[in-house]
């Protein structure tokens, strides 16, 4: 038998179907000729906001601008504090540093979601917002972040950015804070063909804000009544994510698919290997933006992997206060980040994935642990 090559990643679409329904999407753009903020992007920011359960969307042009525009909106600048997490893609650090702000960033637990613990003990008179980020797929732990973003008087910003449609206790991921923020860029379980940012919220003060900082902080698109810069969600994009959001239900329930199929066949190494779970937590609900798997022998593994033409990914390998930007001057606590972040290895978990490709990278998993077993 030969080798199937298991790709980490595949962008391209080759499914006719879709490439005709994002094709014509294009078309009808092309045709109607509203190419700043048409229709789609106003149909887009209502479809998503009914789904993640809030009143009002802002469409803009990637997560990292949702973060900053989210930041910008709430006022948060020079002086102020801003705990997240130590372990998540750099966006969300830069996103509270280019307001001006602190990035204070705490521990995670042992599923890689921010660790409420760590962000109690991490509060000083300048911090203004938790953001949490819901990393892998999976959502943080919103009651108790919650509860201590209350008692502190604090606001919370979350970050869904790798997590949309995830639940924490029946609830969509993006509606427990004041303000939410979403990556739709290629590699996010909902895809545009390009960059796309969203930011949720129920007040239609910061709704209008949102708007008028999205464009150069003007009101009317005219008068300039805080410095921004051009940071629209594209319509070309809104147009396709409208197509993809079509067929969201069926991406998610593959990746479920996939991540069941890696359960069954990683069982037996239970004790040698974590593979991610859902939280416990009642009513719960991962998207599997990745499948993180957890072991002290994860270079090896990784390699071993790779000659049997798998590939597999590390994300991220760089907790964000040890980056260069900010190394030897973030303050917070990391220790158990330090520690998980040299263990994580992600599966390939894309929908193009057939079973017999996740049943031959489950079988390879464990002939690694045998060979290592019979050392
Ligand atoms: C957790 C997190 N936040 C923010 C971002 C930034 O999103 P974008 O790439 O759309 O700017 C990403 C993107 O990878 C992310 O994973």
């Amino acid at each position: 038998m030969s080798t199937p090559a298991v790709r980490f990643l595949d962008l391209s679409v080759t499914d006719a179907a879709e490439r005709g329904e994002l094709l014509a999407a294009v078309a009808g753009v092309l045709e109607h000729g509203r190419i700043v903020l048409g229709p789609e992007v106003e149909e887009l920011e209502k479809r998503l906001a009914a789904r993640v359960g809030r009143k009002f969307a802002v469409g803009v042009s990637s997560g990292t601008d949702a973060l900053y525009l989210a930041l910008r909106a709430a006022e948060i600048g020079a002086g102020d504090e801003v705990i997240t997490t130590s372990m998540s893609w750099i966006a969300t650090a830069n996103a509270i540093a280019l307001v001006g702000a602190e990035p204070v960033f705490a521990d995670v637990r042992e599923d890689l979601n921010m660790d409420p613990a760590s962000v109690a003990r991490l509060i000083s008179p300048r911090t203004q917002a938790i953001l949490p980020v819901h990393n892998q797929g999976k959502a943080c732990a919103m009651d108790e972040l919650t509860a201590i973003g209350r008692q502190h008087g604090l606001l919370l910003i979350e970050d869904c950015a790798q997590a949309f449609d995830a639940e924490f206790a029946g609830r969509k991921v993006g509606s427990f804070g004041d303000l939410a923020c979403l990556s739709m860029n290629p590699m996010k379980v909902l895809a545009a063909i390009g960059e796309a940012g969203m930011v949720f919220t129920d007040d239609p003060a910061w709704r209008e804000r949102l708007q008028a900082l999205r464009y150069n902080g003007t009101i009317n698109r005219e008068d300039c009544h805080w410095p921004s810069h051009n940071g629209r969600l594209d319509t070309i994009q809104a147009a396709m994510l409208l197509r993809r959001l079509d067929r969201l239900d069926g991406s998610l329930r593959r990746r479920r698919e996939i991540a069941a199929i890696y359960d069954q066949g990683l069982a037996e190494l239970a004790g040698r290997l974590e593979i991610p779970r859902e939280s416990s937590q009642d009513k719960c609900r991962d998207v599997y933006y990745t499948y993180t798997m957890r072991t002290d022998q994860r270079d090896a593994l990784q390699a071993f992997l790779e000659r049997r033409g798998i590939e597999s990914r590390v994300r991220h390998p760089i907790l964000m206060p040890e980056h260069t930007a900010y190394r030897g001057q973030a303050r917070g606590e990391w220790t158990k980040a330090a520690q998980l972040v040299r263990q994580i290895l992600c599966l390939p978990i894309h929908e193009k994935l057939t079973d017999e490709q996740a049943r031959y990278v489950g079988q390879c998993v464990r002939e690694f642990f045998a060979a290592v077993r019979g050392k």
